[in-house]
């Protein structure tokens, strides 16, 4: 455990902090997932697929179980790109299914107990939860009840269970708090979107669970979360494909809305370094905990469309002469949308000694050359 409330000069190690001042060595982390089988859902998403990629390639884990529905909320090409890699490695496993489905994530459990549950499915998007609700139903409350359940059931006639269940909610859950940056200590009792009134739930789910059946789990608010192979529903991802076409991209607020965007590398690091960690009890003796996770450094996005197209020239996806000022319209906020997301990551730089740096435009230059090489 990370001790808090003095300065100090700290290297990490593989499982421990050196406290060079107090000359110390602490434990960072209190679970190992060396040996361990983990459940992935939404493992052929954006976030999900480069977290299984991670744990395969440097955790020496049993096996990864993981489950996706596949669904054409985004072009379906972009999952099974993803998935290829995965089920390259003899510890992956993937199920098609979802997790809705009761009998299933039952199954699932009874048949490979997973020691580790990350929940990442979800109907996800702000806008889409406008024109189709019942998809968040289903898959953000009705799944994640069915995974808590599951876990529940996990240590049913005495058996080890789950150890972990880390899940993703989001900073939409901030809605428009006025208060920046966003801190985890803050009230978050007013969101402007169903899908953040979802993933407020999650928590509060997870919360009551964690309480009555003693699952230890964090909850994960992601900051706009982008990079290769990402999600083509993001601005990002969007703007490209439209510049690409010629057609006009629409910049909400008249461009006054700030974001902190977080490159997905760095969410890997945050979340595979969470999975390691447990909650302790807090003042109520549960064993349950929420982190921030973003950059920290939220950005103009008049900003970092200027940025996008300088690196997508650089990548040569559009040539050097395209008038970008011909394709750019300044349009009002749309229902569900804040101006500014920002977060406080004082909690996890004080229990994991970790922050995530990676510049906009270092991140947006290697989505540039990915969409180059992916698309060509
Ligand atoms: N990317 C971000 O900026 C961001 C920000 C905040 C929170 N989040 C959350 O992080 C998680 C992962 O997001 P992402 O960006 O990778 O999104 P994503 O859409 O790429 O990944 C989610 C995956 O879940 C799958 N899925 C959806 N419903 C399912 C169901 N019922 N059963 C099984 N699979 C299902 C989808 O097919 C998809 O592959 C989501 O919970 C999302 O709400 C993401």
């Amino acid at each position: 455990m990370i001790l808090h409330g003095f300065v100090r000069v700290t290297i990490k190690v593989r499982n421990s902090c050196v406290d060079f001042k107090k000359g110390m060595v602490f434990s960072m982390y209190n679970l190992e997932l060396k040996g361990k089988t983990i459940f992935v859902t939404g493992a052929a998403g954006f976030i999900g697929s480069n977290i299984c990629k991670a744990l395969l390639k440097d955790e020496d884990i049993k096996l990864i179980v993981g489950i996706d529905n596949m669904n054409d909320y985004y072009d379906v090409n972009l999952k099974e790109y993803r998935l290829k890699e995965l089920v390259s490695y003899n510890n992956f496993k993937f199920v098609k299914g979802s997790i809705a489905d009761k009998a299933l994530i039952d199954n699932i459990f009874n048949e490979y107990k997973p020691d580790i549950v990350v929940n990442l499915a979800a109907q996800a998007g702000v806008r889409y939860s406008i024109t189709n609700p019942d998809a968040y139903i289903e898959s953000n409350m009705l799944g994640f009840y069915n995974i808590l359940e599951a876990c529940r059931h996990s240590y049913d006639n005495g058996a080890k269970g789950v150890e972990h269940l880390v899940y993703a909610s989001s900073s939409s859950v901030y809605g428009t708090n006025k208060k920046i940056p966003y801190s985890t200590q803050d009230k978050v009792d007013n969101p402007v979107s169903l899908y953040a009134a979802t993933k407020k739930s999650n928590e509060l789910f997870a919360h009551a669970y964690s309480k009555l059946y003693n699952i230890p789990s964090t909850g994960l608010r992601f900051f706009t979360v982008y990079g290769p192979a990402g999600r083509p529903d993001m601005a990002y991802f969007g703007f490209t494909n439209k510049l690409l076409k010629g057609e006009t991209i629409q910049i909400f607020n008249y461009g006054n809305c700030k974001r902190d965007f977080t490159y997905i590398d760095d969410i890997v690091t945050g979340v595979v370094n969470v999975m390691k960690k447990t909650p302790d009890p807090n003042e109520n003796g549960v064993r349950y905990k929420v982190y921030n996770i973003g950059n920290n450094q939220p950005e103009n996005l008049l900003d970092f469309v200027d940025i996008l197209q300088q690196e997508l020239v650089n990548a040569e996806v559009l040539p050097k002469d395209y008038d970008f000022e011909a394709h750019k319209e300044l349009v009002p906020m749309q229902p569900g949308d804040v101006e500014i997301t920002y977060a406080d990551v004082d909690e996890l730089v004080n229990d994991f000694g970790f922050k995530p740096d990676t510049s906009l435009r270092e991140g947006l230059r290697r989505f540039a050359k990915w969409y180059k090489e992916f698309y060509s």
